[in-house]
C-alpha cells in the first residue's frame, strides 16, 4: 500500500500503452468477426455490440483527455488531431448504426467491413504519426499524468456512440458525462 502510493504516477500507464491497449483490445474484437463464419449470428452481434462499447469508450476518453492535452502542448499536432476527430466522427457514425442492428440485416457485414478498415486506418496513423510526435514532446511524467486522467474518464464515459454530440472541450466534458450516466442507466433498465 506505502508502496504503491509512493510511486504514485511511475506505476500508473503511460497514455501511450493505455491507448495503445485499447487498440489491440478493439483489434482482437476485429479479428474473431473476421474468422466467425456467415452463420454465426449471435457471435457476430456479441462481438459488434463489444466495438460499440469499446470504441465509444475509446473515442470519448481520447477526446476528452488526450486530444485537448496533445493540442495544448504538442507544436504541430493541431492537424493530426483534427484528422483524428473526423475520422472518429466517421466511426461513431457507423457504430450508432450498428448499435442493436440485426446481424441477419444483408448490410450488417459490410457495414461492420468498412468499420474495420476505417478503425484501422486511424489506428495505424496514431500509433506511426501522432503516438511518436507525442512521446518525443511530452515527458514520462507528463504521459504517465494523462494516463491516469485517461483511466478516470473511463470510468463515467458513454458506452454508445453519440455521433451529433460536440467532440471538443469544453462540450464534450459536459455532454459526455450526462451520455455516459444516460447509457449506463440504459443499461441497468435493459439487465
Ligand atoms: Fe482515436
Amino acid at each position: 500500500m506505502l508502496q504503491s502510493h509512493r510511486l504514485g504516477y511511475v506505476t500508473a500507464m503511460d497514455a501511450i500503452t493505455l491507448l495503445k491497449t485499447d487498440h489491440k483490445t478493439v483489434e482482437k474484437l476485429f479479428k474473431q468477426f473476421e474468422k466467425a463464419g456467415d452463420r454465426a449470428i449471435l457471435t457476430k452481434g456479441k462481438l459488434v455490440g463489444g466495438m460499440v462499447k469499446e470504441l465509444s469508450v475509446h473515442a470519448a476518453i481520447e477526446e476528452q483527455v488526450f486530444y485537448p492535452a496533445v493540442r495544448r502542448e504538442v507544436e504541430n499536432a493541431k492537424d493530426q488531431v483534427l484528422e483524428g476527430l473526423e475520422e472518429h466522427h466517421v466511426a461513431k457514425w457507423l457504430l450508432s448504426e450498428l448499435d442493436g442492428m440485426d446481424p441477419e440485416d444483408e448490410r450488417f457485414d459490410a457495414k461492420v467491413t468498412v468499420l474495420i478498415e476505417s478503425v484501422r486506418h486511424h489506428v495505424e496513423e496514431e500509433e506511426e504519426t501522432l503516438f511518436p510526435m507525442v512521446r518525443k514532446a511530452l515527458g514520462r511524467k507528463r504521459l504517465a499524468e494523462i494516463g491516469a486522467q485517461l483511466d478516470q474518464a473511463k470510468k463515467a464515459a458513454p458506452v454508445h456512440p453519440h455521433p451529433r454530440s460536440p467532440d471538443a472541450p469544453p462540450g464534450n466534458v459536459v455532454v459526455g458525462a450526462i451520455a455516459g450516466a444516460i447509457d449506463k442507466a440504459r443499461h441497468a433498465f435493459e439487465e
